[in-house]
């Protein structure tokens, strides 16, 4: 059974909305870790749309579980990482107007800057992760860079809105996935993950650990909304004259 990593991004994100303390993002980390998680996934964007430098170092110094943190190689943040040295990096593609990552990292094309990178998080004992869509290709590129493990883009898998195309996606996840995990390579995966498509990307033979946040957010306002409104019923019904 893989282990669950919950990306909170979307806690700030909606905090961001007004700019105000609420939701508290690292509120959210230690209720997903009191209910189980394994580890707490947050990426600090250059353009900081949802998590701050303040939210990854109060996360890092509040968790007991690990804290895996998402990152491009964009200059700045790769040192904010470097210096607060949480438990995992995981190297993202980032583009400025995307609404989420896109696609995995393309770990030919960036080889060298990719190697620096990785050799500077070696150095400071930082285990890395590339996010990569599942080719074989990449995968034999992101073994040449002697990282420990990758993260499987499951972003293709989660679009189809087939049984059979679903079903080739799968087939392609596993197969990537056994020819990774040959290489001596950690195998997680992520991205587009719910409810309904999670459980057969969770029985891939050898999966250690499955990265998810959107579909938990959202879920959480479904499953939250009744009580927060008993909340504030309660208290409009208690007018000044009660
Ligand atoms: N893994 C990586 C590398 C991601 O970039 C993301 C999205 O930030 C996720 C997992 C989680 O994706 P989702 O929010 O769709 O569950």
């Amino acid at each position: 059974m893989p282990l669950l990593g919950v990306n909170i991004d979307h806690v700030a994100t909606l905090r961001q909305q007004r700019r105000e303390e609420d939701p508290d993002p690292v509120k959210a980390a230690l209720i997903c870790q009191e209910a189980g998680a394994d580890s707490i996934v947050a990426h600090l964007r250059e353009d900081r749309r949802h998590i701050s430098d303040k939210d990854v170092r109060s996360i890092k110094k509040a968790l007991r579980i690990r804290f895996n943190m998402e990152i491009s190689l964009n200059p700045e943040i790769l040192d904010i990482a470097l210096a607060l040295k949480p438990h995992q990096v995981t190297l993202v593609p980032e583009r400025r107007k995307e609404l989420t990552t896109e696609g995995g990292l393309d770990i030919i094309k960036n080889r060298s800057l990719l190697k620096k990178a990785c050799e500077r998080f070696y150095t400071a004992g930082i285990p890395v992760s590339l996010f990569i869509d599942p080719v074989i290709e990449q995968i034999d590129a992101a073994r040449r860079l002697d990282v420990p493990m990758i993260e499987l883009h499951t972003g293709k898998y989660a679009v189809q809105k087939s049984a059979f195309s679903r079903n080739a996606q799968l087939k392609i996840l596993t197969r990537v996935s056994a020819h990774a995990r040959k290489l001596g390579l950690i195998v997680n995966a992520g991205h587009g993950l719910k409810y309904h498509n999670t459980t057969p990307v969770a029985a891939i033979p050898g999966m250690n650990e499955l990265n998810i946040g959107h579909s938990i957010v959202s879920r959480a306002v479904f499953v939250g909304l009744a009580q927060a409104v008993r909340e504030m019923s309660a208290l409009t019904a208690r007018g000044p004259h009660d």
